[in-house]
């Protein structure tokens, strides 16, 4: 077990005027000039710093995220304040405990160059390096998702991306997967809002947006949501503001995370919980385990948990934001999953992707690793740095102490119903009030104000327009999406698109 901050593994301390070494740590003979042979002679394939230079350079990139590719983050501390004993035994939410984390902020379409002010919901992904391994909360900054299937995100995110053949980013395929996707439209409805660009990172709530479970020290399970507010209060930016800080700084949110720590405006999040017994979970008006959908405040109240405070900026954004690697597979006793099959699929698909774009032991960079001890099997693989001590077996069962899993701890992570055992491919179970459009019309009708009804339906139009005229068929749908949501909204893009000028995204390009 190291005592090490994370944020302090790997840095190489060099002392001012320090020989400069090749990576292998043997002193060169001069930094800007490469052999040759002759005044005016070719290079010997022997210059071995001239080629390390040139074939470390090469190699300087990581594959990109496929989503999530632009961000930024930085290092900080959660404090638990509150008791949560009764609904968790998890050793990080236990009163007065403070365990280092880094959190990583990010946008989901662009690439990892893409401007900070595009509108997108914004990633909010958490690494707690708590004594029992490490626990991710990778969530994003809406408490909803655009899907309830995880079989259907890589089409999402197509969607959201290029098109094949112009390289592009097209509106038109947008409106496409959205208004063939109807689950979609109370995340749209909210992308589309205020919330849809916050004026930074430090000015946006971050949530779970899943149900997760939470078992305490008896046993007892809760199906919980968790909701980070911020500290800064929330403040968003126009659509004009966006455009042009798009144009000006691309980096204006890394930026404004960075000043604010180097100048010690350490943002902060207040961490709290809606919690729901497992029993209310089958007659709850919508299900539960639905990401398209949130559980009312009024029926869950919010139960506040403790706080977060960001307080170290990055000494290395390649080594430390870059190669982080969050999943919701990193998860500590006392938390559990839920039936949200979302969820499920993301189980999968995290670790995958940190093997193929990080490594297979992507977990032994300084980052990633766990303050608390690592006792298993697994061998060998690109890069391995740390391993077992040679007296450690290398299989279990084995009769020479190995490191052994403690049946007592089959629960830990807690359980649910499955209803059945018949594989099928189903869609999830609607409960008494669960219709795709329901909480986008409370959002719109109760939440909005009328100057926020007013940006939304501007927000729409303005994306709508870049639609050519010629794809009737497709602009229809769109209108008859925001109708089922409220007539005078379908009312208010329609009039708002046909009024103003218009693009030429076509579905075929
Ligand atoms: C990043 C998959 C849904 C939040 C990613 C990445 C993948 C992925 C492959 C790139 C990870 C990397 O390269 O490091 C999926 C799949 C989903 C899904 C398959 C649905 C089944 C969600 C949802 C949320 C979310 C619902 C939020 C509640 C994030 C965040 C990141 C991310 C915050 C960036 C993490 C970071 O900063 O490194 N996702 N995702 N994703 N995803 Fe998802």
């Amino acid at each position: 077990m190291t005592s090490q901050h994370p944020a302090d593994r790997g840095v190489r301390n060099i002392e001012p005027k320090a020989p400069t070494t090749t990576d292998g740590g043997v002193p060169v003979p001069d930094d800007e000039k490469s052999a040759q042979i002759g005044r005016q002679g070719p290079q010997p394939i022997h210059d071995f710093y001239l080629i390390e230079k040139l074939a470390h350079f090469n190699r300087e990139n990581v594959p990109e995220r496929i989503p999530h590719a632009k961000g930024s983050g930085a290092f900080g501390e959660f404090e638990t304040t509150e008791d949560i004993s009764d609904i968790t035994r998890a050793a990080l939410f236990q009163k007065g405990v403070k365990t280092p984390m880094v959190a990583r902020f990010s946008t989901v379409a662009g690439e990892k160059g893409s401007p900070d002010t595009w509108r997108d919901p914004r990633g909010f992904a958490l690494k707690f390096y708590t004594t029992e391994g490490n626990y991710d909360m990778v969530g994003n900054n809406t408490p909803i998702f655009f899907i309830r299937d995880a079989i259907k995100f890589p089409d999402f995110i197509h969607s959201q991306r290029r098109k094949n053949g112009s390289g592009l980013r097209n509106n038109a395929m947008q409106w496409d997967f959205w208004t063939l996707s109807p689950e979609s439209t109370h995340q749209v409805t909210w992308l589309m809002g205020d919330r849809g660009i916050p004026k930074t990172w430090r000015h946006m709530d971050g949530f779970s947006s899943h149900t997760y479970q939470m078992i305490n020290a008896e046993g007892v399970r809760h199906w919980v949501k968790f909701h980070f507010k911020t500290n800064q209060g929330i403040e968003f930016l126009t659509q004009d503001e966006a455009d042009t800080l798009a144009g000006t700084n691309g980096d204006y949110h890394r930026e404004d995370l960075w000043n604010s720590i180097r100048d010690g405006q350490y943002p902060s999040w207040d961490l709290y919980l809606q919690v729901m017994p497992v029993d209310e979970a089958e007659g709850y008006k919508y299900n539960p385990f639905d990401l398209t959908k949130t559980w009312s405040q009024k029926d869950y109240p919010l139960r506040k948990v403790g706080t977060m405070t960001l307080n170290r900026n990055p000494q290395n954004h390649h080594a430390q934001i870059e190669q982080a690697a969050f999943a919701p597979t990193n998860i500590v006793p006392g938390i559990g999953f839920s039936p949200d099959k979302m969820l499920l699929g993301r189980v999968f698909a995290y670790p995958d992707i940190h093997r193929y774009r990080i490594g297979a032991n992507y977990q032994q960079l300084p980052v990633n690793m766990p303050l608390s001890p690592v006792n298993s099997y697994s061998k060998e693989g690109s890069m391995a740095y740390e391993f077992n001590h040679p007296a450690v077996p290398e299989y279990h069962p084995n009769s020479i102490d190995g490191p052994t899993a403690d049946p007592a701890r089959a629960y830990d992570f807690g359980a649910w119903d499955t209803e059945g055992s018949e594989v099928f491919r189903g869609p999830i179970k609607k409960h008494a009030e669960d219709t795709d459009q329901v909480q986008a019309t409370i959002l719109y009708r109760e939440v909005m104000d009328d100057a926020a009804r007013e940006r939304l339906h501007g927000n729409i139009a303005g994306h709508v327009s870049a639609i050519d005229p010629s794809e009737t068929e497709l602009l229809e749908r769109v209108y008859a999406y925001w109708t089922a949501v409220d007539p005078d909204l379908g009312a208010a893009v329609k009039a708002k698109v046909e009024a103003g000028p218009r693009g030429n995204h076509r579905l075929n390009d």
